[in-house]
């Protein structure tokens, strides 16, 4: 059974005293998850300790990280290594989200590094893909997230491909208000699969969760993520407000 996860990726949001107050109403809301159903918070780097002691009893949840450094160690002022997110116990980073190939520049190529230095730590990567308005305006949305895909992840073997997380997240969605149509997303997600099966085969492809992400809230969570291929979110604005995303958690299918 493929896991559900609603990741909540909090970007560069809220103070540490908010940060804290929000994972203490998460960790002690009345929620039961069942056994393939998971709540991850990515947080920003100087909260990553904090929410990690503040979650580790509560069962199913994790925390992620929002990013981590192409590079393994060394002179690299400010960034953060996949084995320093290891020394913290972190479970998940996200890796390649647009807002980072679109303000910092990362390339699929080096998305392929980022991807390798997780796994090399025993980090499950939550990698993001998705297209701009312009490209599905044009029509283009497959193969431009196929290429994606290609570039960062099918140098991977098969054991390695079941490791990842992927979360497609349309870039004309994320903090639109303007969410993919249950049909758009359904969609892509099978499409994605399809491009996973032809390269590894379908009992690989059906293991592996693919999250929609999007302007999903409580209001339309639970139809986005009926659809056969969607296995959860992951959601940025709607994850601030514990109310809204532990409904988010409770409408996993
Ligand atoms: P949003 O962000 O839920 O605010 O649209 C999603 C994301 O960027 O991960």
């Amino acid at each position: 059974m493929r896991k559900q996860i609603a990741a909540a990726n909090w970007k560069m949001n809220l103070t540490y005293q908010q940060g804290v107050a929000l994972l203490q109403t998460m960790v002690s809301a009345e929620i039961s998850l069942k056994e393939n159903h998971i709540a991850v918070f990515a947080v920003p780097f100087p909260y990553l300790e904090m929410a990690v002691d503040t979650v580790q009893h509560k069962k199913n949840y994790f925390i992620s990280a929002q990013n981590c450094s192409d590079k393994k160690s060394g002179a690299y002022t400010g960034e953060v290594s996949a084995e320093m997110l290891k020394s913290l116990t972190l479970d998940y980073c996200l890796v390649g989200h647009s807002e980072r190939r679109e303000y910092f520049g990362e390339s699929n190529l080096m998305l392929a590094d980022k991807v390798n230095l997780c796994l090399l730590n025993g980090i499950t990567p939550i990698f993001c893909c998705g297209e701009a308005l312009q490209t599905r305006e044009q029509n283009k949305q497959n193969s431009f997230v196929e290429n994606q895909l290609k570039q960062s992840l099918f140098h991977l073997s098969k054991d390695e491909i079941l490791k990842i997380v992927i979360a497609y997240e349309p870039i004309w969605a994320i903090g639109t208000g303007k969410t993919a149509s249950t049909e758009q997303a359904q969609e892509m997600h099978a499409y994605i699969r399809s491009v996973l099966k032809n390269q590894y085969g379908e009992s690989f492809s059906d293991q592996i969760s693919i999250l929609y992400g999007g302007s999903v809230k409580a209001g339309n969570a639970k139809e986005i993520f009926a659809s056969k291929d969607v296995d959860g979110g992951l959601v940025g604005g709607a994850s601030l407000l514990a109310s809204e995303f532990l409904e988010i958690i409770r409408a996993l299918k």
